[in-house]
């Protein structure tokens, strides 16, 4: 049975900015199951960076959520049996200490741009290893054996966090770990410090990764690595993905369940392979038609969609894609706002073509 992880419902997120109100997020819905890979895909400006930040309650200014619950079923990471408890993400103070014990614990991020995610003043290894230290603890063990049934824990020692920091390193595929560790960030190229990022985020063994766009200034196989690495984790301890990406090859390897994301709001979403062969939304069928081609790097970006991303301050009316749609219904598209509708089990779209209008 599918267990909620994150509930996200009807998220709206404003930009109060000098010419009028941007929605970056505009009534975006979806729920993340534990231990599953959900992949979220759309074009760039969509709204995909904001949800994720979202979650994590660091909408950057002058970014506000203005509406809708992000549900977080927590569970207790030493006791299992302890019951979950629901927690909504959006009422926490982004200051506070509730969601500081989240972030980077239970819920850890690795974004696009990780110089400014990287502190300059500390070495990789003492990144990892504050991480650990907030975060991570072990079971206790007497002598050199482990304590039998046990709910003890204890923190990592500094021995244990450096050593921990190394095999993490090593496991990003970052070359000579054992002198990287004690880099500063400045020292590594950009695509080590994308490495970095991602050991900091897996180290703590978090509930849920967001992954926005993580592979995308890697070569192609660091990045088959460090999916390899995200899989493998997910494996041995549960672990939640919600993947972000242009790559919609990296998506169909990755997810088990997509979502389509324009303007703010889902549009489609369903298991990956009814997205990828039976694509309801006029919008992902012209995604999935930008697919670079067998032979191309797989980092291509998508080609581009015909037509351009509306303005944000003067949006279409009616359906919002239906100034760039090829199935476009005069009287209708530009005149309804389509609903979310359930076209067959588990596929869900938001389009007038499956409303019998
Ligand atoms: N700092 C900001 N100020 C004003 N608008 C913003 C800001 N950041 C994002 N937005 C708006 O939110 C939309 C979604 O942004 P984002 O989530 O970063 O898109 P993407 O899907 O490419 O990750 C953008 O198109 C933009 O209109
Ligand atoms: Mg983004």
């Amino acid at each position: 049975m599918a267990e909620p992880l994150v509930e996200i419902k009807d998220l709206h997120v404003q930009f109060e900015v000098r010419d009028g109100i941007i929605k970056g997020v505009d009534g975006f819905t979806l729920t993340i199951n534990r231990g599953e890979t959900l992949g979220v895909i759309g074009e760039s400006g969509c709204g995909k960076s904001i949800t994720a930040k979202a979650v994590m309650q660091m909408v950057p200014r002058p970014g506000k959520i203005t509406g809708g619950e992000i549900l977080y079923h927590q569970r207790d990471k030493y006791d299992p049996k302890k019951p979950t408890e629901v927690i909504n993400i959006t009422k926490l103070d982004p200051d506070g200490d509730q969601i500081r014990r989240i972030r980077g614990g239970e819920f850890a991020m690795i974004f696009q741009e990780p110089m400014s995610s990287l502190t300059p003043v500390y070495t990789t290894g003492t990144l990892i290893g504050e991480a650990l230290h907030l975060h991570r603890m072990v079971p206790k063990t007497v002598g050199e054996h482990m304590v039998q049934n046990i709910t003890a824990y204890r923190p990592v020692t500094k021995a244990e966090a450096r050593e921990i920091s190394i095999e993490m390193l090593q496991k990003v595929g970052i070359p000579k770990p054992h002198e990287r560790v004690d880099a500063y960030p400045h020292q590594l190229s950009g695509g080590q410090r994308q490495r970095v990022m991602v050991a900091i985020a897996l180290s703590c063994h978090p509930f849920m990764l967001i992954a926005d766009e993580p592979t995308t200034a890697l070569d192609v196989s660091i990045e088959a690595q460090i999916l390899d690495l995200m899989r493998g984790l997910q494996e041995t301890t549960e672990m939640s993905i919600m993947f972000i990406t242009h790559n919609l090859g990296v998506v169909a390897e990755m997810a088990k369940e997509i979502v389509v994301m324009y303007m703010g709001k889902q549009v489609e979403a369903a298991s990956t392979d009814r997205v990828f062969y039976e694509p309801k939304h006029p919008y992902t069928r012209a995604l999935l038609q930008s697919i670079p081609k067998v032979g191309k790097r797989s980092s291509d970006r998508l080609a581009s969609i015909k037509g351009m991303v509306p303005d944000p301050f003067h949006l279409p009316t009616g359906c919002v894609f239906h100034p760039r749609c090829p199935s476009f219904m005069p009287g209708k598209c530009d005149v309804l706002t389509p609903n979310w509708i359930e076209v067959e089990p588990d596929h869900w779209v938001r389009c007038l073509l499956y409303e019998g209008v």
